[in-house]
């Protein structure tokens, strides 16, 4: 049955109260939200432009949201422009009468004016709450395989958790480390612009998240690798709970904990790599003495890789992308 229905953008000073009971209602069981994470996920943060997320208003109220993400970051390597969907959701009073249908139309429209060409279900580097679709609602599956989206159950991506109380580095790791004439620790301030170039050398895609974390003054949150000799060998980004970048780590406070943390974009140069530098190893270490409690480890399938670690699966994504014509 069709309704009238507006759909209109999302004017943060006036619609936030109301979003968050919707987001409630609708997603509330399996990813229950707060306002102070909703806004800095949605809003309070430089990528954010007036236009991004659109709400649909019937009966004189919201009763549908869809957040849109635009890659704006600067200085990135030429590529087509990125973007994506972040979340759709509308309550449920409201569901299957074609409102999902046309928030991610005028979603797709918003985004092709932004110039966007690749998009993709959840992901994004910058602010984000999920990799894909959580696999814990199907009918978002179904809802997206309506709307034209490849999707296949197969494709999958995980987020990893541990609780870092009873964590301690294996002892053959740090010997490992001194017999490698490693060291693993976070960086100083005056070592950021070797990370950057570290980044744009080996890690393109994630330089411009060191970058934004140099930019927000949260270089202590970027751990290095350094061969005696070679200089950096490797990187990760750490956060804390104080962290300014309010990342999809430590966005999922309500369901693990206030002291969350995370280890993000982890990566040893290609030709250093079977060395032993167990920079997630030392990452957890460095996280626990700041207080950390649950660490999460979004976005991966190398399960294994941080199984030694005693990182489990936390949660799944169906993953999908198509380009925007
Ligand atoms: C997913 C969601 C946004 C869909 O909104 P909606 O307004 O009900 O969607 P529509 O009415 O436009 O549905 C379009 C089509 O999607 C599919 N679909 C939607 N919900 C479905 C469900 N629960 N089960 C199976 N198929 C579904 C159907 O093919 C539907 O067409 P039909 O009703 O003619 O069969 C809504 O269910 C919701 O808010 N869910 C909770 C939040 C969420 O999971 N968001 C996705 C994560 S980003």
């Amino acid at each position: 049955m069709s309704v009238k229905v507006q759909i209109r953008p999302y004017n943060p000073n006036l619609d936030t109260a109301a979003l968050l009971p919707l987001w409630q209602a609708a997603l509330g069981d399996a990813w229950p939200m707060r306002a102070d994470l909703l806004r800095r996920q949605l809003t309070e943060h430089r990528f954010y432009r007036g236009d991004d997320h659109l709400v649909a208003v019937a009966d004189g109220r919201i009763v549908g949201f869809v957040g849109t993400q635009v890659d704006r970051w600067e200085g990135l390597p030429d590529q087509k422009r990125g973007g994506g969907i972040s979340v759709v959701v509308v309550h449920p009073d409201w569901q299957r009468r074609g409102i999902g249908t046309r928030l991610h139309e005028a979603a797709l429209a918003q985004l092709r004016c932004e110039g966007v060409q690749e998009l993709r279900l959840g992901g994004g580097g910058a602010y984000r709450f999920w990799p894909g679709i959580p696999t814990d609602i199907p009918e978002a599956y179904e809802f997206f395989a309506a709307c034209g989206w490849p999707l296949d159950p197969e494709q999958r991506s995980c987020d990893l958790v541990r609780d870092l109380a009873d964590y301690h580095t294996p002892s053959a790791m740090h010997a490992r480390l001194a017999q490698e004439n490693v060291s693993v620790r976070p960086a100083r301030q005056d070592e950021v612009d070797d990370v950057l170039a570290f980044e744009f050398e080996h890690f393109p895609g994630w330089a411009a998240g060191f970058v934004y974390m140099a930019e927000l003054g949260d270089f202590q949150n970027m751990l290095v690798a350094l061969d005696a000799e070679k200089g950096i060998v490797g990187t990760l980004m750490l956060h804390t709970p104080s962290s300014r970048w309010l990342t999809a780590n430590i966005t999922w406070k309500t369901l693990l904990d206030n002291a969350l943390g995370g280890i993000s974009a982890v990566g040893v140069a290609a030709r250093e790599r079977g060395r032993g530098i167990g920079m997630v190893a030392v990452g957890s270490e460095v996280l626990r003495e700041r207080g950390v409690g649950n660490c999460h480890i979004d976005w991966t399938r190398i399960v294994d890789f941080y199984g030694k670690l005693g990182y489990t699966v936390w949660r799944e994504y169906w993953m999908s992308t198509r380009t925007l014509a």
